[in-house]
């Protein structure tokens, strides 16, 4: 059955043009094609090149939208575990040498090379086992991405564990999945069983001669917890607050044991580069930015989605293409947060022609984080928004650092103040000092993250702060509908039968 299957991926796959190109020195053992052939004529040089457009066979997360079964009967069908066992066999550092030249970057937020942080784990074992951890935690406000990959296409994760794993000598993969992913962690459980009784996990692994285990850990749901210390502290059964680095997890992680930690998606797209090619995935996207991605775009566009597209594609293509553009039209474009909440908010103007990869966000003044992508468009109150932001991050500390313990509440107290018109504009540096007091003064990033918006507010948005302050609390609270949207009117709910069946009856009005 295995074989019947692998050979009708193989067969997709090369309908789908997946070999076309594909060049490297796996070619032969892995039944890849070479696409230059020898002694062709020099071409013309190529016109600058667009990015976007990605084709459905270049796609690697080919269930994202649910239409097939995320079973293994399916997953098998759509490629997943085909070769696996010869892709082991070309060994751990022909991996980890592979994901280097994809150019793979971490899809956790903070983009480090990946094939780099799988060499950092020990090539001879001191006594203690490696471990591989798998941050499937994703609480950054606006990310939903691994969400999907692990609802509808949870095979390419549990392969990607078996693959990394092997490639970082790991006796077992751990999945630490957010404590509000309930459903996810259902499908995930029930895919590893599906990958145990198929012998693609645990004793000689796929045939390969490898033992390897895969354990689904559910987190109790705090933010914290998907910083990857804070994950192994909580993975351990404490209360997860980051631990202080040196020593790095690759050294000292979980259980005291060589560890690397992470995210989904990092690790879900392993099996398909090793499969296709490191050319292949690098072939998308700009130098330093390659490969395809997924985006998760919420807020105000016509269509919201999680969408798998070319790295370095422009923020209005992705927009425009995927989303059926902003509400309103492109013009009524106010803000946008291009990777999660954490990263500065950039204005319409940084919008017209960015490109979403590290390298170009970055130079906006923004950043590429989880490729999650806030829309706001003019109706939004960006003071009230950021504020809101700050709320979250206050909420999330874990506590043990004073600057971000005590500042990210000193943040939220100075945002309501201005947000209601109630600040001095004398304040408006005093809330960059407190921002820049926090940023890089704490055990872990999320004093950044708590940072970034607030300076990104008053980069893009100081007019508007002092334009509240200038018009005074009496202005705001004349004009609150203008920047305040409720999102219930208080009228009576229209569907009172509903209500009647389901709201134990009550009928609720605003009082
Ligand atoms: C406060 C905080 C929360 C984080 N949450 C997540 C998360 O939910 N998922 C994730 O993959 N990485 C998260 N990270 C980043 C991880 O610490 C780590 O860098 C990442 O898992 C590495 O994976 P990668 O190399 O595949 O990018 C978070 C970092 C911080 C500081
Ligand atoms: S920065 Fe904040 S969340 Fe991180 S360790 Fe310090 S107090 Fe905890």
């Amino acid at each position: 059955m295995y074989k019947a299957a692998a050979r009708a991926a193989a067969a997709t796959a090369s309908a789908k043009g997946a070999s076309a190109r594909v060049v490297g020195r796996s070619a032969a053992v892995l039944g890849r094609s070479l696409s230059a052939a020898p002694g062709a004529k020099e071409e013309a040089p190529e016109p600058p090149r667009v990015y976007g457009g990605l084709k459905d066979q270049d796609r690697i997360f080919t269930n994202l939208y649910g239409e097939q079964d995320w079973r293994v009967g399916d997953a098998l069908k759509r490629g997943d575990w085909h070769q696996t066992k010869e892709i082991m066999w070309m060994g751990p550092d022909w991996i980890v040498q592979e994901m280097k030249d994809s150019g793979l970057r971490g899809r956790g937020g903070a983009g480090f090379p990946s094939g780099l942080k799988w060499s950092f784990m020990p090539k001879n074992t001191d006594g203690r086992p490696s471990f591989l951890v798998v941050n499937a935690d994703e609480s950054e406000p606006g990310t939903c991405k691994d969400r999907e990959i692990m609802r509808k296409d949870p095979h390419k994760l549990v392969e990607g564990c078996l693959l990394a794993g092997y490639a970082m000598r790991a006796r077992a993969a751990y999945i630490y999945i957010r404590g509000e992913y309930f459903n996810e962690a259902v499908v995930m459980d029930e895919a590893i069983h599906e990958a145990y009784q198929k012998g693609f996990l645990g004793k000689n692994a796929c045939g390969s001669g490898y033992d390897f285990d895969v354990y689904l850990h559910r987190g109790a749901g705090a933010y914290i917890c998907g910083e990857e210390t804070a994950l192994i502290e909580s993975l351990e059964g404490r209360q997860g607050k980051p631990r202080l680095k040196p020593p790095f997890p690759a050294n000292v992680g979980v259980f005291g044991c060589p560890t690397t930690v992470t995210n989904v998606e990092t690790v879900a797209v392993a099996p398909t580069i090793l499969r296709r090619g490191a050319s292949w995935f690098a072939s998308f996207g700009r130098k330093n930015n390659h490969g395809t991605k997924l985006f998760a775009i919420s807020g105000h566009v016509n269509n919201p989605i999680v969408v798998e597209e070319e790295m370095s594609i422009t923020l209005r293509e992705l927009l425009d293409k995927h989303c059926g553009g902003v509400r309103g039209g492109w013009d009524n474009l106010q803000a946008v947060i291009p990777g999660g909440s954490s990263v500065p908010v950039l204005d319409i103007n940084d919008c017209a022609d960015v490109m979403m990869d590290f390298d170009d966000l970055k130079k906006a003044g923004s950043g590429l984080g989880t490729a999650a992508v806030t829309v706001m468009d003019k109706s939004v109150d960006m003071i009230a928004a950021i504020r809101r932001l700050a709320h979250f991050y206050k909420h999330e500390s874990c506590g043990q650092c004073t600057p971000c313990r005590e500042g990210t509440g000193w943040l939220e107290q100075m945002l309501v103040k201005m947000e209601k018109g109630e600040a001095d504009t004398r304040e408006i540096p005093m809330l960059e000092e407190i921002s820049r007091s926090i940023e890089g003064h704490t055990i872990c990033a999320l004093g950044d993250a708590a940072a970034w918006p607030v300076q990104g507010l008053i980069r893009r948005f100081q007019p508007v702060i002092e334009e509240r302050i200038a018009g005074g609390p009496e202005q705001y609270q004349s004009e609150k509908g203008k920047y305040f949207q409720e999102a219930w009117s208080g009228e009576p709910f229209k569907n009172k039968a509903w209500v009647d069946q389901h709201g134990d009856g009550k009928a609720y009005s605003r009082s």
